[in-house]
């Protein structure tokens, strides 16, 4: 509990003085070397890198080792920072708008607030989607569908239950001592998002020997990492593309997808981490 308060406490201050440092002409490289970094001052761990996406990418984007990109006028930027104590994991984000779509942001944001005044045990999983789709909707947009919340272990991200965007029946129904992060995205497209070609975040699901040096040297470089997921731009090495792609191939370590939504949508996100309560919850990240 301690170690996830303080975990929670460490990623809402940072994500709140890195999203300041998201301006027009900002390097996003620097950008998220900076929020990266700071994590790392406080003397805790990254739960998985840095994730910056930009307008209709909703996840798993960010820096790639060499990126040139700077943040545009207009931009809709998603900021999702992972902290851990220990492996007890606080997974927070927030949308900052540098064009004029504070609906678009707000309504993520009440989404969010609308599910957490939900959260009690008894409670189905599917009836936080309803009022995440209900607020998204009245106003004017769409909720991501086949993107969730999902519950926290330690050293885990992605463990039971999921926390549908979307008005589910049945599902799982909550319990005291549950701990998850909800996470709603409200698209002005599809409300759907595919996986794109870019790759640039991978996590290690199984050991098996390796016979290639550059990919057992990547292999060693993330051990310390108990299989939470890392950058290319992390790796030693000018080149890891052929190694990572033999990684994946072998079923060694799996690769996420910047997913997105239709070319020219818009997507904004807002996420907390809470755990059950008797009577409610605690949020985290706060
Ligand atoms: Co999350």
């Amino acid at each position: 509990m301690e170690h996830y308060l303080e975990a929670g406490a460490v990623a809402a201050r940072v994500l709140k003085q890195g999203a300041g440092l998201v301006r027009p002409g900002a390097s996003i490289r620097e950008v998220v070397e900076r929020i990266e970094g700071q994590v790392a001052n406080e003397g805790f761990g990254l739960a998985f890198p840095l994730n910056i996406s930009l307008n209709e990418d909703a996840a798993h984007d960010t820096a790639t080792p060499g990126d040139e990109r700077t943040f545009a006028p207009g931009d809709v930027v998603k900021v999702d920072l992972g902290v851990h104590s220990e492996g007890y994991i606080a997974d927070t984000a927030t949308t900052v708008d540098l064009g004029n779509n504070g609906l678009l942001c707000s309504a993520a944001r009440a989404a969010l607030e609308a599910a957490i005044a939900l959260v009690r045990p008894g409670v189905m999983v599917g009836e936080l989607g309803g009022v995440i789709q209900a607020e998204i909707e009245s106003r004017g947009y769409r909720p991501v569908d086949n993107l969730t919340g999902h519950g926290l272990a330690r050293y885990q991200i992605h463990t039971p239950p999921n926390i549908p965007n979307v008005r589910m029946n049945g599902g799982t129904m909550l319990t005291e001592g549950m701990v998850f992060a909800i996470e709603p995205f409200a698209s002005t497209g599809r409300g759907h998002v595919t996986e794109r070609s870019r790759r640039e975040i991978y996590q290690q699901i199984s050991s098996k020997p390796i016979r290639l040096p550059k990919a057992r040297e990547i292999i060693e470089s993330v051990a310390t990492r108990e299989g939470m997921p890392f950058a290319r731009r992390w790796l030693p090495g000018d080149h890891p593309e052929v190694p990572l792609a033999v990684l994946v191939r072998s079923g060694i370590l799996h690769s996420y997808p910047v997913l997105g939504d239709l070319p020219g949508s818009l997507i904004a996100q807002a996420e907390h981490t809470l755990i059950v309560t008797t009577d409610g919850c605690q949020v985290t990240t706060r």
